[in-house]
């Protein structure tokens, strides 16, 4: 289920992030697999001292959502990098367009007609066990029960423009994930479809936003898991590159 996706810098992020830790995610182009993360030694420890209930969800679930070119995906896979815990990502638009989980491809708007149902039907089980990240610009089809806590990203107007620009999206495209941003659309509709204690709203135009705000996801994630009686193993670490000082 997992999918992956190689995060590309613009020169601009290479220019401005030379020197910080958020390049080196950009320039190293690995995706923190889950097998991967779950290999890593500092994570089976974590799992090993976990309650025995199996039946609670061990894992929380993170929707990372916003407009199209507000961060998503790059802050979904350097979450996965820092998390401490194994975190399995999920791009819920390729995860449409792999497994045929729509009703056509609509070519004014050059995007893929969603069937909702089978989109729910195929993340259930995933959902429901916990531990994932979804990623998706809407974020008013999935049950409140299955999220934990919601990100909406913001990203000024301008900018996003030109994120879209260099995507090649065409012009109507553009214009209405501008205006969409200017009216704070998905913010809306997160306030209208979960409850308001669970949405963090944080701003993505910077790589300083970036490392702060995934930051703030794992000390998000660490409460969580304590909140929800898992002892917090002593080798876990908050901030960015845990896993990393964690090894050395
Ligand atoms: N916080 C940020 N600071 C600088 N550039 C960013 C930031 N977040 C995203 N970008 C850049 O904006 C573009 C769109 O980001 P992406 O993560 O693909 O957006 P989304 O998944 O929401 O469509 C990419 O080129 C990415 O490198
Ligand atoms: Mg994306």
């Amino acid at each position: 289920m997992a999918t992956v996706a190689v995060a590309v810098a613009t020169p601009q992020i290479r220019k401005s992030a030379r020197s910080s830790r958020a390049m080196s995610f950009f320039l190293s182009h690995e995706i923190g697999l889950f097998s991967e993360i779950a290999a890593n030694p500092a994570v089976l420890e974590c799992t090993e001292i976990m309650e025995p209930d199996q039946k609670a969800k061990h894992f929380p679930v993170i929707l990372i959502t916003g407009t199209p070119g507000s961060g998503k995906t790059t802050h979904a896979q350097l979450l996965v990098q820092e998390s401490p815990i194994p975190l399995q990502y999920v791009n819920v638009g390729d995860l449409v367009k792999d497994k045929g989980l729509h009703e056509g491809y609509d070519e004014e708007w050059q995007s893929y007609i969603v069937d909702e149902d089978k989109l729910l039907d195929e993340l259930e089980p995933t959902a429901s066990a916990g531990g994932l990240i979804l990623d998706w610009h809407t974020c008013d089809i999935f049950p409140e029960r299955w999220i934990d806590l919601v990100v909406v990203l913001r990203c000024d107007h301008t900018q996003l423009w030109e994120r879209l620009e260099q995507r090649n999206y065409p012009i109507n495209k553009i214009q209405e994930n501008n205006e969409s941003e200017i009216m704070q659309s998905v913010l809306d509709e997160a306030r209208k479809s979960y409850d308001h204690g669970i949405i963090v709203e944080l701003r993505s135009e910077t790589t300083d936003d970036l490392e702060n705000n995934v930051e703030r996801i794992v000390r998000w994630i660490l409460e969580w898991r304590s909140n929800h009686g898992f002892k917090r193993n002593p080798e876990e670490t908050i901030g960015m590159n845990n896993k990393k000082s964690q090894e050395s």
